[in-house]
């Protein structure tokens, strides 16, 4: 592996297609069902990547298959600014009903996690008139340049493409494994959490702050999972001065923790929910969800944008919410529990596995050189998720310093091909 007709289509990608757009596998997919990849040489392979969690509820799931082949036969696209479709307002309808916070609501939609970002930001600043966005250390939330100004890792995703956007701020992340206060649990009292009381006085004034946003569970940076008294506390500094808070859940959400969203759970009410990936098992399509004036703030025209929407993309998100709540939010939580408890083994078992964390199926293993010293393991990643392809398992890494294996499988995964994967996993573990 690769096979010839991977390494044929490699050679003429690398004549054609830029090298910033990354690959971390060599070979190219000729079909994917579950969450089984076949590639164009017939290698099969259980993928533990999912397309960077767009796929949760499995490859080519034949309700969704159905229902966005349905809507092909009827139309593509008309562009809802032209003519509206019944599948953007039902589906709007369902997302509003679903999402975090009891308060009523409204949803639009555009085409990735990075536009919905944008849109979240546009609607806080209007809804406020405030121009200060507070973002997190360790934060992704996409590439375009509001979003990339947002995201925090600077190699690969922001070098050399500044100036970047204006009236952002970053704060530490609740990381616990590697405390950005030196502290510990619970001794540190929870001192994150206040981190905004300081950040007023000495770097900008509350009520210049339009919004903070918050991944509720950290995805790229490593899948990090606040501790309990985090949300609470920090939802009411920005209740206490007017600030709304945007739930970035491009990752965590639709059924990724085995919950169709994760801030619930965490604590958090957010004022704005984003969702992108798995809405539409990998069709393009994102939704900002959030309390009615907030949503309602921007004038007729100025939201909005060609393909968001997409009817083919509303169709199958509808789908998928239907398998979500038929049955696969409950499978994820019982691949959760099996992920997790065989993560605590690794822990105990191998010493390079420095943290097992996660909420449900969004489960991390965080390599370390030494347990003493926490130095990431980042070449020891590389190696696992080489060994890992070698074996038949695709996974990808997470984290600023590229050492924490991230699970992102499909929901639709069978019990042998979990067990399988895991079992790649371990000699991995062993091997590297
Ligand atoms: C939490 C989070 N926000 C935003 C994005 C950006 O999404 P997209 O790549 O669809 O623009 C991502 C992508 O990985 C993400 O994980």
């Amino acid at each position: 592996m690769p096979g010839p007709n991977s390494q044929a289509l490699l050679e003429r990608r690398r004549q054609a297609v830029p090298r910033g757009v990354f690959n971390t596998t060599p070979i190219f997919t000729a079909r994917s069902q579950g969450a089984l990849i076949e590639d164009v040489d017939g290698n099969v392979y259980i993928d533990f990547a999912g397309g960077i969690g767009c796929v949760n509820v499995g490859y080519s799931h034949p309700a969704v298959v159905a229902a966005a082949g349905a809507q092909t036969q009827k139309f593509f696209h008309t562009c809802f600014h032209v003519t509206q479709h019944e599948p953007y307002v039902v589906l709007a309808e369902r997302m509003n009903a679903l999402a975090p916070g009891n308060y009523p609501k409204k949803t639009f939609f555009a085409n990735s996690g990075a536009e919905a970002v944008e849109n979240a930001v546009k609607l806080a600043r209007v809804f406020t008139g405030r121009p200060g966005i507070i973002c997190f250390v360790d934060a992704f939330h996409g590439r375009t340049l509001l979003a990339m100004s947002l995201t925090s890792k600077v190699a690969p995703y922001k070098e050399g493409f500044g100036p970047f956007a204006p009236e952002t701020y970053r704060i530490p992340y609740p990381y616990c494994y590697r405390c950005p206060y030196g502290a510990t649990l619970p001794d540190c009292g929870i001192r994150c959490a206040d981190a905004m009381i300081d950040f007023f006085k000495r770097y900008v004034e509350a009520d210049k702050v339009a919004a903070v946003i918050i991944e509720p569970i950290l995805g790229e940076g490593g899948f990090v999972v606040p501790p309990p008294e985090f949300f609470p506390r920090m939802q009411r500094i920005c209740r206490e001065h007017g600030i709304l808070i945007i739930a970035d859940e491009v990752q965590c959400g639709c059924g990724r923790t085995g919950e169709m969203f994760a801030s619930p759970s965490l604590g958090l009410e957010p004022d704005i929910t984003i969702s992108a990936k798995s809405i539409a098992n990998g069709l393009p399509l994102s939704a900002i969800t959030g309390r009615t004036e907030v949503m309602d703030a921007a004038k007729e025209g100025g939201i909005g944008g060609t393909f968001g929407g997409n009817p083919v993309a509303c169709a199958a998100a509808l789908a998928v919410l239907d398998a979500l709540e038929g049955g696969m939010l409950e499978r994820g939580r019982r691949i959760g529990q099996v992920v997790r408890a065989r993560f605590a083994i690794f822990k105990d078992k191998y010493n390079i596995v420095g943290d097992a964390r996660g909420v449900g199926p969004m489960a991390a293993l965080e390599l370390v050189e030494d347990r003493q010293s926490k130095k990431p393991a980042k070449h020891a990643a590389g190696a696992f998720t080489r060994f890992c392809y070698e074996h038949g398992l695709i996974t990808i890494t997470a984290g600023t310093y590229g050492n924490v294996i991230r699970t992102l499988m499909p929901l639709a995964i069978a019990d042998d091909e979990l067990e399988e994967g895991l079992a790649i996993m371990e000699a991995g573990l062993k091997a590297c």
